[in-house]
């Protein structure tokens, strides 16, 4: 796992907008014709890679034509057009202002008949466009990745999810506040489907974060923290912002921001 260290929140997103359009750009030119698989996340975290990525999209330097697109969960109940769910949250703040194919965009539904049978065809989907290349995601301050809450197994797939009073409440800042209004249940990507990514890019901010990023870097594997699992991960990057990083020991600081270092020379 690398550990990227940026001075502030807008210079973690710059990078890891530069980042994953780095890779897109590469891959077309490389597979040209192939799909790049991309998945993404919501909340507050992706915010402002989602920004950049859009002025890099403005600037000419990155299209989104054969770009693919699998979102990591969705809540039960919402419909795509309620102002809180997951369908609207990707379209206002990313998909409506670059130049992705609507027909390339999978998002969970939350109002699925068949809840089960919605779940397995994700899977099937994401199969059947060959896997994800690069999963983005956030982290909650649990430490959970997507909605795979404390518990939740490591070698879980695409399905329903109870959320936790802690996500509820965190989550309520969406909700005006109001963490009786955050549904109880989320469809979500299992913790065996992002490892199964190629890549895996996680943002993370803030001092609220920072007791889950010491048990995620620092601690062992563990289903409590359950984005952990990204230590047994090939191809891992968490990149996050000084505040974030206050639990870590000065040791662990120094040790990822050395190999960056070296990273940059090269
Ligand atoms: C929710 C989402 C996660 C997200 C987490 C953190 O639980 N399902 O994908 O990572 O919130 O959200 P934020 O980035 O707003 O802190």
């Amino acid at each position: 796992m690398r550990l990227i260290i940026q001075p502030d929140y807008e210079r973690a997103s710059r990078w890891t907008a530069e980042y994953i359009a780095k890779k897109i750009t590469k891959h077309s030119k490389q597979q040209a014709g192939k799909p790049f698989v991309l998945g993404l996340p919501t909340g507050s975290s992706p915010l402002g890679t989602y920004r950049e990525l859009i002025n890099i999209h403005k600037e000419g330097r990155l299209s989104f034509k054969s770009v693919r697109t699998f979102n990591m969960d969705e809540y039960v109940g919402l419909a795509p057009d309620h102002p809180q769910s997951y369908h609207y949250f990707m379209m206002e703040n990313f998909f409506n202002h670059i130049d992705i194919d609507r027909r390339h965009i999978h998002i969970l539904n939350g109002m699925a008949a068949d809840i089960e049978k919605e779940c397995s065809l994700y899977e099937e989907a994401i199969a059947s466009e060959g896997g994800i290349e690069l999963f983005l995601g956030g982290m909650g301050s649990d430490g959970h990745i997507a909605f795979n809450e404390p518990g939740s197994s490591l070698a879980s797939r695409t399905r329903i999810k109870h959320l936790t009073p802690e996500t509820k409440e965190d989550n309520a800042r969406f909700f005006n506040g109001d963490k009786t209004k955050v549904p109880d249940t989320a469809l979500t990507v299992g913790v065996g489907t992002v490892m199964d990514a190629r890549e895996v890019v996680i943002v993370v901010n803030g001092r609220n974060k920072a007791r889950a990023l010491r048990a995620v870097v620092e601690e062992g594997v563990n289903h409590m923290w359950t984005l952990s699992c990204l230590q047994m991960h090939p191809k891992a990057i968490i990149v996050c912002d000084e505040d974030s990083t206050e639990e870590l020991k000065v040791g662990t600081v120094r040790y990822f921001k050395n190999i960056q270092h070296e990273f940059d020379k090269i």
